[in-house]
């Protein structure tokens, strides 16, 4: 693939998340729809002088098919939540579009129409490569479609937002990702000598200080590391978000249930291994993790599933009502080749793609660290990153919150540091 049309279809990804996060019922089979024409001066001068009289070359034209608040309306259409005939219905009702929920709406976003010339012209004045002022100009177009505008000042200053947004996902970066930070081994330190030092929930406040959105401990049957007294000071003090990793026990589900964190994942646990060596066998559990997902949302905990990039893991987590899935990264972290790297990518952006469009939150985890993280953080459809042991590594060398500062940068690319 052309290296611009791959970033066509990233923002065209970025674009369908968008939309599917205003909306949890609005679900796009396929990435929306743009057609793209890449054309001469001549040619788009010709355009200009047809639909805005403006007969000179311009560097960039764009069309929307479908406004982006119609996108909305859409969204909210679909939404079992709205009376039938809602004023959303209304307009939904005066456009012709495709409102089969179980195939998902095919959404035709436009038209964008590019001078390669007058980007060849810009791109010398600016420095900056062809490809990269054809990326700028095709974001600016995509902005327009979906309803910015930089007429006035306060629109533009949000069009510019949108913009940058945009860049940060080609830079290789998921700007709306989260990173939960895992002090696990915070703990591993302190329970060496069987003392108080260090404390992860001093680490923890420290994490979140850094920037952190999350504070992530796992709660092991043997109490290798995390013990009962940190996860119930955790949930007194942690201001993000508590995720509570645990075996779907029935110790675990009542702790869960008394403490309340803000949301649980369920892995699967042998007393032997070093770390969490695989994802949950969601099918061949289905009863017992079904249970213990409804047990914890009847005490209005969301639940997360630990799993392997796999289809039909990924179903099975929907079908057990989970709300969300963590992928399991480890095969991918632990590739001993580049290949076998690339098809483990691969099996991570299909199963994350596959979850967001099945409406679950997509969390990723284990064995990231500073150097295989920037890949993984491109994918759009994650939202939220789990990471420990490299980070606590890191730290102990330069610094929990510089190694957490710069975790993040990494994640949210386009943030400074
Ligand atoms: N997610 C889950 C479910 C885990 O069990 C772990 C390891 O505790 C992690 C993420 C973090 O993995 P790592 O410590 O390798 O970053």
């Amino acid at each position: 693939m052309l290296a611009f049309e791959r970033a066509a279809h990233l923002l065209l990804r970025h674009i369908s998340r968008l939309l599917s996060r205003e909306s949890a019922s609005l679900v796009f089979k396929d990435e929306p729809q743009l057609s793209i024409l890449l054309t001469t001066d001549a040619g788009i001068k010709e355009l200009n002088a047809l639909w805005f009289s403006r007969p000179w070359p311009t560097n960039v034209i764009s069309f929307a098919q479908q406004s982006y608040a119609l996108a909305y309306a859409l969204a909210y259409a679909l939404a079992d939540d709205l009376a039938p005939n809602s004023a959303f219905h209304q307009m939904d009702a005066s456009v012709d579009l495709p409102l089969d929920r179980s195939a998902g709406p095919n959404l035709v976003l436009g038209d964008i129409v590019i001078s390669v010339e007058t980007a060849a012209r810009e791109a010398v004045q600016a420095g900056i490569s062809l490809q990269q002022r054809m990326e700028d100009l095709l974001i600016h177009g995509l902005a327009h479609i979906l309803g910015e505008d930089h007429e006035e000042e306060s629109a533009a200053a949000r069009m510019q937002q949108r913009e940058y947004e945009f860049r940060s996902i080609l830079n290789g970066g998921n700007n709306m990702a989260e990173l939960c930070i895992n002090v696990d081994h915070i703990a591993t330190i302190r329970q060496a000598r069987g003392g108080s030092e260090p404390d992860p929930v001093t680490a923890a406040s420290l994490v979140e200080l850094a920037g952190a959105d999350g504070i992530v401990v796992h709660l092991r049957e043997d109490r290798r590391h995390i013990q009962d007294r940190d996860v119930e000071l955790l949930r007194r003090t942690v201001k993000t978000r508590l995720n509570l990793e645990m075996a779907a026990t029935e110790e675990m589900l009542s702790i869960a249930c008394e403490i309340k964190p803000d949301v649980v994942t369920l892995v699967p646990e042998r007393r032997q291994e070093l770390t969490t060596e695989g994802g949950l066998d969601v099918i061949a559990h289905r009863d017992t993790v079904k249970r213990a997902v409804s047990r914890l949302h009847e005490a209005g905990i969301p639940v997360s599933l630990f799993v392997n990039p796999e289809e039909d893991q990924i179903r099975a987590a929907q079908e057990v009502q989970s709300d969300c899935v963590e992928i399991h990264t480890g095969r991918y972290a632990d590739a001993p080749s580049p290949s076998q790297e690339d098809e483990e990518f691969d099996r991570i952006l299909e199963a994350a793609q596959l979850a967001a469009e099945l409406g679950l939150r997509v969390h990723a985890g284990h064995g990231l660290n500073y150097h295989n993280v920037t890949r993984v953080a491109a994918i759009s459809f994650i939202d939220e990153f789990s990471i420990g042991h490299a980070v606590i590594a890191r730290a102990a060398l330069v610094g929990l919150e510089r190694a957490v500062r710069e975790m993040l940068s990494l994640v949210k690319r386009g943030l400074p540091l």
